[in-house]
């Protein structure tokens, strides 16, 4: 099992095969994907795949043998079933691209070549990454197979839309191979927050001025980003409500974004019914413009001072509805990290807070390490100096997860 505190694949198995689609010329850079994150990956290609890919790049860049024959030419000693070993051997089988050809013999149980085999004998969760011409794709037997597959868990990446290297455009184009990869590493990770809801905040707010200003802060979404996406990696189900930010959340989390303060509180109140865990990584402004001006204020305009009003206060506003739920905090803070954050903790009734340093190199907003202290209402759990905000946010998580 991948290891709860974050990236550690190494040791994991990924059988890939690659078939016949002209999109076989991304294997390659699947499968560096797939070994940068420190999996094992053994290529079965089909008789077909060939004549896109060459076996020699696969075997170079996985450092293993590609297996294309089901009767390979047998030493007299050997013992091993080829077809079973790898079945048994993966921990995910991935098929990129996968032909309509493919799939209707997967869908029809037919076991005609190593490939066809192998699926069939494997009780590891298989991922299927559909490409083809639009036509193909959207042909009866394709949507008929593609369903009877589904109904089998097997779980299909959906091909992305465009220009087709058919010459088409439509649906039928593989997904980028990073994509690929995301898909295949969330199968492979552990899912102990399976069944659990998150909610969580990123991001800056923006409060108005006037049409064209506005008063925000540097933060980035980059220590919320990384929460989604270790908590979607580990089988929870996450909502993030977001301020603008300049960033992709995980393909598997829902996003909700949001302008101001005002609307993140509202959002939150909407979205809080139901969750177990509600991480408040947002950076929300503290003081808002008394008076938006709905039309631009001119150079010309006599104007010394911005009159500011405080925002509403999200986490006092939501202690009555926190229930059962696990609420967690961040501060950013220049200084008396865990004086400030013990106060914060205590005054807003959190179960945990996250207080991470502002105002220096490699921590706090838009730095990707992040320096600072976790505390609980029993004490402090950890200090951590320039850790990566990936790690951090596995190791939050974890800390989480043995208190819910
Ligand atoms: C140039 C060329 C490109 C092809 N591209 C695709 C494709 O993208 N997707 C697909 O389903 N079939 C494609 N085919 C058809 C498959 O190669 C064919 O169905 C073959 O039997 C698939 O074998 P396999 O499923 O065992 O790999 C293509 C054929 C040719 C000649």
């Amino acid at each position: 099992m991948g290891s709860a505190s974050g990236e550690d694949l190494a040791g994991r198995t990924v059988v890939y095969g690659i078939t016949g689609g002209i999109a076989a010329y991304k294997a390659p850079s699947v499968v560096r994907g797939l070994k940068a994150l420190g999996i094992d990956v053994h290529v079965v290609m089909t008789e077909s795949a060939g004549h896109f890919v060459t076996p020699l790049t696969l075997q170079t860049l996985t450092g293993n043998a590609v297996y294309r024959e089901l009767f390979p030419e047998m030493p007299p000693d050997a013992h091993e079933v080829e077809h079973i070993a790898l079945a048994d051997r993966a921990d995910l089988i991935l098929i990129a691209p996968a032909t309509a050809n493919f799939m209707a013999k997967m869908a029809g149980g037919i076991a005609d070549d190593l490939l066809s085999c192998v699926v069939l004998a494997t009780q590891a969760p298989v991922l299927l990454c559909p490409s083809m011409n639009v036509n193909m794709y959207n042909h009866p037997a394709t949507t008929q197979n593609i369903d009877t597959l589904k109904k089998r868990g097997i779980h299909i990446l959906e091909p992305a839309s465009g220009e087709l290297a058919c010459g088409w455009e439509g649906a039928g184009r593989l997904p980028e191979p990073d994509r690929i990869v995301a898909e295949a590493k969330k199968l492979i990770y552990q899912k102990d927050l399976s069944g659990i809801s998150i909610v969580v905040t990123c991001g800056p707010t923006c409060q108005d001025i006037d049409p064209v200003r506005f008063i925000t802060n540097r933060s980035t979404g980059k220590m919320g980003a990384a929460i989604v996406e270790a908590a979607c990696l580990r089988g929870a189900q996450v909502k993030v409500i977001s301020g603008p930010v300049d960033i992709d959340y995980s393909p598997w989390a829902q996003v909700v974004m949001v302008r101001s303060a005002e609307q993140m509180l509202e959002s939150v109140k909407e979205n809080l019914k139901g969750a177990d865990i509600l991480i408040m990584a947002a950076a929300v402004a503290d003081y808002t413009p008394a008076n938006y001006r709905a039309s631009k204020i001119k150079k010309g305009d006599k104007l010394s001072s911005i009159e500011l009003k405080p925002t509403p206060d999200i986490l006092s506003t939501i202690k009555p509805m926190k229930g059962d739920a696990f609420f967690v905090g961040f501060a950013a803070e220049t200084e008396n990290l865990t004086g400030s954050a013990r106060s914060k903790l205590s005054s807003k009734g959190l179960d945990m807070i996250v207080a991470n340093r502002v105002g220096e190199e490699g921590s706090g907003f838009g730095s990707d390490t992040n320096s600072g202290v976790i505390l609980t209402p029993e004490g402090v759990l950890d200090n951590f100096e320039q850790l990566e905000k990936e790690v951090l946010a596995h190791k939050i998580l974890d800390f989480i997860r043995e208190r819910v």
